[in-house]
């Protein structure tokens, strides 16, 4: 097949973003607080024991399973995405430090049913939520579909799980995610940091 052309990079709101390789390349420096985001999802979480059964939620090449991987190298990770095209290289960039890692090709729909794997004491969710909300929902229509999320992702968590999430605003506003977590039944919901439009906020499940 012909390569398409290297002119989409050039566009303002060009580039390949479902291609993991062009993504891992390019994602700093096109979104220059990705991977303070993803540090500041690293921190923010309690220490992790060993075997800690961690789910990295629609995880594209796994830069948050790899980034809390290499903080907790003693964790059980499960890698979950419908691209088994990124599927492959997130494999590949955490299994020689987590050889049992689980991988799991799955669509995951805003629709309160729990996620495949589970139960997780942590779920990290990177540049995921406002995916699998879809871009398109906005206002009353984006918050139900957010409650309804969060409320399968509570499910998908044991007592005393934490969900962690890191994102962009714009499908919905950072106080409305922490309000949206609360009316789904997480606890302890905070955010641990902001930058411009980009947050880590967190919540747990009651014991
Ligand atoms: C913006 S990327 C984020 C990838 C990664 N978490 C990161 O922070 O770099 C969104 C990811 O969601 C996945 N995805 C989109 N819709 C999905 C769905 N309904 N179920 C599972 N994965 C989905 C895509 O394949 C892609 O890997």
């Amino acid at each position: 097949m012909k390569p398409p052309s290297w002119r989409q990079n050039l566009l303002r709101k060009g580039g390949f973003w479902r291609n993991g390789h062009w993504y891992d390349l390019h994602v700093e420096r096109r979104m220059p607080l990705f991977l303070p985001m993803l540090d500041e999802m690293a921190t923010a979480l309690p220490p992790l024991e060993a075997g800690t059964a961690v789910c990295d939620l629609a995880c594209g090449t796994g830069n948050a399973a790899f980034t809390v991987l290499m903080a907790y190298p003693t964790i059980h990770l499960t890698l979950l995405d419908e691209d088994p095209a990124l599927l492959d290289i997130a494999r590949a960039k955490v299994s020689e430090f987590d050889p049992e890692v689980e991988v799991l090709q799955a669509t995951v729909k805003a629709d309160g049913e729990p996620l495949p794997g589970g139960p997780y004491e942590v779920i990290l969710a990177s540049l995921a939520l406002h995916v699998l909300v879809g871009h398109e929902a906005e206002g009353a229509e984006a918050e139900s579909r957010y409650e309804l999320l969060f409320h399968g992702l509570r499910d998908s968590l044991a007592p005393g799980g934490h969900l962690l999430v890191g994102d962009h605003v714009g499908t919905l506003g950072l106080f409305r995610h922490l309000k949206a977590m609360e009316r789904a039944g997480f606890v302890d919901v905070d955010c641990a940091w902001r930058q411009d439009d980009f947050f880590v906020a967190g919540g747990r499940v009651p014991e």
